[in-house]
């Protein structure tokens, strides 16, 4: 089938990759392409034959711009899908994403999620937790040459490779109406994915818990952490570091 993926970063180049490899024909877009989704630029034209269509686009920025970012992007990609005669469209979210309010950028993803919802087009939401590969930018804003320092956030984080092949699985099958939760297979806090991954690197500093300490800081609880019946994945964190 035929299929366009808008965004070309950590998950969109995996996911062309996977479904090419799956014999799917895919459409690669992004604005290193030609294709805008804020603008409408080159989006008619990638859609083009299109069944589904995935978007793993993201905001440039995490803060209130963000939010503008998902509204603007969302309404365009739905109006030019429904010229174009896309018949599903699948979106890649985050679990828990409409319990953390304080942060624009998942007030923007939740937005996107409902004005999915709402369009005119048969959608799936995959909502995935934290990629492995977000560890280490997480831990870098909060982090000198003494030591990181990181709140004791419970996060369940899952390889982007595994996220990739659940996008693909729910990109070429019937629309789902709804969310499909994937998660990795262990439970940490923020701080103890902290240790694990400086010790992996032989990074000798320490890890202090500072429950005010960046963008973790605003999430209470467990929110992130999924709920039973989610589809786990296979890739540990451990061997995914040591790998
Ligand atoms: N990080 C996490 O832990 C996590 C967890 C769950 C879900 N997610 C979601 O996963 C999605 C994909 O994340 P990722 O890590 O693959 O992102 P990424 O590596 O930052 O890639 C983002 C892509 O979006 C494209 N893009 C930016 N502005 C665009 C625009 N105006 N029109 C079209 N494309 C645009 C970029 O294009 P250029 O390269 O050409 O600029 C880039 O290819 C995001 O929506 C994020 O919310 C992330």
């Amino acid at each position: 089938m035929k299929i366009t993926v808008i965004g070309t970063g950590l998950i969109g180049s995996q996911l062309a990759a996977e479904l090419t490899a799956r014999g799917h024909e895919v459409t690669a877009a992004s604005p290193s392409s030609g294709v805008d989704l804020l603008t409408g630029t080159g989006l008619d034209a990638a859609l083009v034959g299109a069944e589904a269509v995935v978007n793993v686009s993201n905001s440039p920025t995490f803060d209130e711009q963000s939010i503008e970012f998902f509204r603007t992007t969302v309404g365009n990609l739905l109006a030019a899908g429904e010229r174009a005669g896309v018949r599903h469209q699948v979106v890649l979210s985050i679990v828990g994403v409409d319990q953390v309010p304080e942060l624009d950028y998942y007030r923007g993803k939740a937005l996107q999620e409902t004005l999915l919802r709402g369009g005119p087009t048969p959608y799936s939401i995959v909502r995935a937790t934290q990629f492995f590969e977000f560890m280490e930018p997480t831990m870098s804003w909060t982090s000198d040459e003494a030591a990181v320092r990181l709140p004791a956030t419970p996060l369940q984080p899952i390889a982007s490779r595994d996220v990739v092949d659940a996008l693909a699985d729910v990109a070429t099958g019937t629309p789902l109406g709804g969310i499909l939760d994937i998660a990795g297979p262990d439970r940490f806090t923020l701080d103890e994915i902290g240790r694990m991954t400086l010790a992996a690197r032989g990074d000798r500093r320490p890890v202090v818990v500072d429950d005010q300490a960046g963008l973790f800081a605003a999430v209470h609880g467990d929110v992130l952490i999924p709920r039973p019946g989610t589809r786990l994945a296979p890739t540990r964190y451990e061997d995914w570091l040591n790998g």
